[in-house]
């Protein structure tokens, strides 16, 4: 069936109307699959970077977050849990690869006994095990992350590529993995731009603090 096309606007105010019951996965996903947003609508929330891939705030609620994720070719995130969110990626300009993977142990599994997050995290003894490599492609299917799939990598091969990401709930933090090392630790996850406007880069901390720290570290 043809993709009918909207306006980010109309999907954010669709997106928003699933808060009106119980918000399930295939919910959302029938409604993403069904649409396509158009670009130029997308457009004040598309900003590259070099470095690194960009995240860009389009909506946030309590319930949900929608995000266009814009990627130059090989960046790639880390890999990532999800803190039990539901999530939903539309591929929207680009081609982008994405990597499944099962948790099979650690040596701090007790931290996964915490309120409001996925784990504490702080183990080096992490095993995960690939489940599936997929492609996602521009136009095609609309991809997941679930309660039952929550941890993954997302890379981009190709050409600069643009997707537009629905989480619920938001989050502000995520287990990564450090995969040659085996460690898994708390992540802080930010945004490079808000409605539009590029957020002011953090501040390096001042030399004597840095200081600081290194000798506190030792
Ligand atoms: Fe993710």
């Amino acid at each position: 069936m043809a993709k009918r096309l909207i306006s980010i606007d109309d999907f954010i105010a669709r997106i928003r109307s699933f808060e009106q019951g119980i918000i399930t996965r295939d919910g959302v996903l029938d409604f993403c699959d069904s649409v396509q947003v158009s670009d130029s609508s997308l457009e004040p929330y598309v900003f590259f970077d070099q470095k690194f891939y960009t995240r860009n705030m389009i909506y946030r609620d309590d319930l949900f977050e929608v995000m266009t994720i814009c990627w130059q070719p090989g960046q790639k995130t880390a890999v990532h849990t999800h803190n039990g969110q539901l999530c939903w990626m539309i591929p929207q300009r680009g081609n982008l690869g994405v990597v499944d993977y099962k948790w099979l142990g650690c040596d701090h599994p007790e931290n996964q006994n915490v309120v409001g997050i996925d784990c504490l995290a702080g183990s080096d003894h992490t095993k995960l095990e690939v489940v599936r490599e997929i492609e996602a492609c521009a136009g095609g299917t609309v991809l997941t992350a679930d309660k039952l799939q929550t941890i993954h990598r997302l890379y981009n091969f190709d050409e600069p590529a643009v997707s537009i990401h629905i989480y619920s709930r938001p989050i502000d933090s995520c287990v990564a993995f450090d995969m040659e090392k085996q460690h898994c630790y708390r992540r802080q996850l930010a945004y490079f731009s808000k409605l539009g406007i590029v957020e002011p880069k953090p501040e390096p901390a001042p030399a004597h603090v840095s200081n600081l720290v290194t000798i506190a570290a030792r």
